[in-house]
């Protein structure tokens, strides 16, 4: 029996377009979706084509209300989340100029440069929390400037993956304020478009739309959205938020003292705080949270369990990712000397490098492919601590908790060592289904059904598990010091051999 009503969570991510429907408890009542590609046009170039989310949309919806047995008329409210940073030009028709350019696209190393040298990199981390990374919004706008001024003649909006979506179910241009702080044009503390920054790059405010927190109601399910999804018109849909807020309002990360630690694709940490704070440096993100009135902080390692996907799909793709994670079971931490240099995709926290590569430091002939596993999971694991490190210095008082989820996150080895790398108790909870499932509890509170976030997250999120620091703990941080030396040792090599094959 489905306990009505539903609230439904939207999730544009890289991979998927999918929509997840859970009732006010918690419960999942039923999932579908609908795989992405991405297209590499040039090399450091990612682009997608915003139709097709709005396709996987579509079909995810439908299929998730078909197999939960439900109608338009049970989903209370729908919450979005999806992909930040991504760079979405509409006309003043509405109709998509370009293709998207996504978080993941490397193109704007130069335009990075010009946004530091417009406002000063200091400047530019006071206002915006953030500093220039070829990953945000900002320099993409820069450079469809400079590279393609005929598109750039005809821009009337800027939006992102998610308010695209948002736009097609609701006529209305609107963002949350954790994806609007992801854009690199935002005064963090305001929690409101930069008008110095904006008038720096010489982009019009009036392309920007309306900002909303996590919970407000951003606009109305209309007519012909209604008919394409099996949505009711009039349904409401709140702001939602970015996935990485998304995702830690999900596992009820949305406060002070709860650490979120993710082990997708990529390895996020990210921290809750109570005021606009800011990493002088620039070297962690400080973005708005979707809990209006918080702000976090959060280090982004761009390939982790992208790492192990990357190593079990070209060493071993026979085996099941539980066979070839066992056999590291027996080898001792620190992997007999063995590290793994986990930059495949370039870093973000705390090496903001787009040319960082992958290495394996310290093979010997004694080593197997055993020793080559623990050392990804190993690699990983001290780069997740390079964020964890910088986020305890930041000054934002006692870890109370530390809740880990993720694909990653289901390997009981992985999350050992994770817990002995980091010298600290791991919590996991019942909710596995990611940022969805934050934007659906986001949802039932901009519907009235909860009277907060923290409500929210309290009627629907349970603690399933602990894993604790052993005996191995003392091990790491040796190791964890020779890891740390590496990046600056090889930094200007990995920045020479990308220059052999441009
Ligand atoms: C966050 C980030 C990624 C993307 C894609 O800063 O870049 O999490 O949102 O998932």
């Amino acid at each position: 029996m489905v306990n009505k009503p539903l609230l439904l969570g939207l999730d544009v991510s890289t991979t998927g377009a999918k929509a997840l429907l859970v009732d006010l408890k918690g419960q999942v009542v039923s999932s579908a979706t609908m795989p992405l590609s991405l297209s590499t046009p040039r090399p450091l170039w990612s682009e997608q084509n915003p139709e097709d989310w709005w396709d996987g949309i579509v079909k995810s919806t439908r299929s998730a209300l078909k197999k939960a047995g439900a109608t338009g008329g049970d989903i209370a409210a729908v919450g979005l989340t999806g992909q930040m940073h991504g760079l979405v030009l509409l006309d003043e028709n509405g109709a998509v100029l370009r293709p998207a350019m996504l978080w993941n696209d490397q193109r704007t190393a130069d335009q990075c440069n010009t946004i530091r040298e417009r406002l000063g990199k200091e400047r530019l981390i006071q206002i915006t929390g953030n500093d220039a990374l070829t990953g945000f919004t900002a320099p993409k706008i820069l450079w469809v400037q400079e590279n393609e001024p005929e598109v750039y003649a005809q821009v009337r909006h800027i939006l992102l993956p998610k308010d695209y979506i948002r736009y097609r179910l609701t006529d209305a241009f609107g963002m949350d304020r954790a994806g609007g702080a992801g854009t690199l044009l935002f005064d963090l503390k305001a929690r409101t478009w930069s008008l110095e920054v904006l008038a720096a790059l010489e982009i019009p405010a009036d392309w920007l739309p309306p900002t909303f927190e996590g919970p407000d109601v951003t606009g109305l399910i209309t007519a012909v959205a209604a008919q394409a999804t099996g949505l009711s018109a009039g349904t409401p849909v709140v702001g939602g938020g970015g996935d990485q807020a998304a995702q830690a309002t999900g596992v009820g990360a949305v406060e002070p003292g709860i650490i979120a630690l993710t082990l997708g694709t990529s390895g996020v940490v990210f921290a809750t705080t109570a005021a606009p704070l800011v990493e002088p440096e620039g070297r962690l993100h400080a973005f708005c949270h979707t809990v209006p009135d918080k702000w976090h902080f959060m280090g982004v390692m761009l390939s982790a369990a992208g790492s192990l996907q990357w190593y079990h799909d070209q060493i071993a793709p026979d085996m099941s990712f539980d066979e070839l994670v066992n056999e590291a079971a027996n080898v001792p931490p620190g992997s007999e000397g063995l590290f793994f240099m986990p930059y495949l995709s370039g870093e973000r926290t705390p090496h903001p490098d787009p040319l960082a590569r992958g290495a394996w430091i310290g093979l010997t002939l004694r080593h197997t492919r055993a020793h080559m596993t623990r050392a990804v999971l190993e690699g990983v694991a001290f780069g997740i601590k390079d964020s964890f490190t910088l986020i305890q210095e930041a000054g934002l008082g006692a870890v109370e908790q530390v809740r880990i989820s993720g694909g990653g996150a289901k390997s009981p080895l992985w999350r050992q060592i994770m817990a002995n790398v980091l010298g600290v108790e791991l919590v996991t909870v019942n909710t596995t289904e990611g940022a969805a499932f934050g934007a659906a509890l986001l949802a039932g509170v901009g519907a009235g059904l909860y009277a907060s976030v923290g409500e929210a997250c309290r009627a629907a999120i349970e603690m399933t598990g602990k894993t604790e620091p052993d005996a191995d703990t003392a091990v790491y941080p040796a190791y964890y010091a020779r890891y740390r030396a590496l990046y600056p040792a090889l930094a200007a090599e990995f920045a020479a051999i990308s220059k052999l094959v441009e």
